[in-house]
């Protein structure tokens, strides 16, 4: 918070509160996340993503016949409108994959049905597409750079085991499956965060789904949020080996910098999704590269031993993208698309949370303090010289 003349600023929204939600909460003194209610670790371990999907979409979980039918219609689903499968195809292989899904994704209205005010029908239905196809981007993309023919999605599959196998044409193993359904789980909401309040602005405009998801994509990508995990596994790259970790985090600090996935707004202790991921990739490791999981958990000590040597009382701790990194690179995902992986969770709880707004919707449309010069006269071009121009004579 700062003060601008007798007006007080709040740069960031910390701690104002902009609206309610009935989707998820997240009680950051206590490390509790709940999704309607039932808490996070009781879903990470016993609930799959379409489950979690139902839950924000329909208000409950499903019973065994509600399941079914939600998960043949994200099945339906699965597949690309054919011109974006080839559009994809002529992008450069060096394309951030971040821009493409993000690109792609906007691209789906075009071949939605368009009411005369120029946009989408914006229901359940839609949500469930936008989610099926999500992963269906990100699989294609990967493939598509590697120089790879696309693998049409099957129907037969869970959404997390379909994923992996529209990656490599092979199912992947129970545990790895089970991984990725429970880090789509662990990601699907988290309240107001940057993301979802973009989609909720947008949303408020009247714009449809496809837009408002959209918006919500290009800001998940910084790495203040979806953008971290990359970084995080550059960094766990570089340290090379557990014992160089101290080293390392006092290097990153003593040039002002930050560690990527420590600390967070909500959270002033670990953030409680990242036991759930620190699990997996532990399990993950024992079959691919340990080393990594290793080093981020030498990572983390030396972390906590530097910050509250160098920073005390700031309660920075691991955030979920710090065992994020690990995990999907035990699951063969290459880290510059750990975003996109993001995205393919979030998206549960960026469409519901379009819902809940369009539901009770208010113009979402804060004030600012005007800081630039006093109203003055209009200079013309030709008589304008270097250093007059938006100030008075
Ligand atoms: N490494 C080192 N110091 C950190 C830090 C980190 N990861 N996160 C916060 N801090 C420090 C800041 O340097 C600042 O210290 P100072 O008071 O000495 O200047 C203090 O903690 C408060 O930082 P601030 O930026 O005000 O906190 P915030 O609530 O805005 O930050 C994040 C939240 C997530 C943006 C921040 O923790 C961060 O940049 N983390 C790394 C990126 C990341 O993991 N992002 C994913 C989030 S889920």
């Amino acid at each position: 918070m700062s003060t601008t003349g007798s007006t007080i600023v709040d740069r960031g929204l910390e701690g104002v509160i902009v609206g309610s939600t009935d989707l998820s909460n997240v009680e950051g003194q206590i490390g509790r996340l709940t999704y309607r209610g039932y808490s996070i670790d009781d879903l990470a371990q016993n609930a799959c993503f379409e489950e979690v999907c139902h839950l924000f979409l329909y208000g409950r979980l499903p019973t065994k016949s509600e399941l079914q039918q939600l998960q043949t219609e994200l099945a339906t689903h699965r597949m690309l409108p054919e011109p974006l499968v080839m559009a994809m195809e002529r992008v450069p292989a060096t394309a951030w994959p971040m821009d493409v899904v993000r690109t792609v994704a906007s691209g789906l209205a075009l071949f939605s049905p368009v009411n005369p005010t120029g946009t989408h029908v914006s229901d359940e239905h839609t949500a469930i597409e936008l989610i099926a196809k999500m992963t269906t981007i990100v699989a294609a993309f990967d493939r598509i750079r590697r120089g790879l023919e696309p693998i049409e999605p099957r129907h037969d599959l869970s959404h997390a085991r379909n994923f992996l196998y529209m990656r490599t044409g092979e199912e992947p193993s129970d545990s790895e499956a089970e991984a990725l359904d429970t880090y789509l789980v662990l990601l699907a909401d988290h309240s107001f965060n940057a993301s979802t309040f973009s989609a909720r602005v947008t949303a408020s405009t009247k714009a449809d789904m496809y837009a408002a998801v959209t918006a919500a994509l290009a800001t998940l990508a910084g790495e203040a949020h979806g953008g971290a995990p990359s970084a995080v596994m550059k960094m766990i790259l570089e340290v090379g080996q557990p014992k160089r970790s101290e080293t390392y985090v006092r290097e990153i600090l003593a040039r002002g910098a930050r560690i990527m996935g420590m600390g967070h707004r909500e959270y002033k202790v670990r953030d409680p999704r990242a036991k759930h991921l620190e699990k997996m990739a532990k399990q993950l490791g024992e079959t691919s590269n340990s080393r990594w999981y290793k080093i981020a958990r030498a990572l983390e000590d030396a972390s906590q031993k530097v910050l509250q040597e160098q920073k005390p009382g700031r309660k920075i701790f691991a955030n979920v993208e710090f065992y994020t990194a690990p995990t999907l690179a035990a699951l063969g995902i290459p880290d510059d698309e750990f975003t996109c992986m993001f995205a393919c969770g979030r998206i549960a709880g960026w469409t519901a949370h379009i819902l809940e707004q369009l539901a009770d919707n208010r113009l979402i449309r804060p004030q600012a303090t005007y800081t630039g010069p006093e109203v003055h006269p209009f200079v013309p071009v030709e008589l304008r010289t270097n250093g007059q121009q938006g100030k008075r004579d």
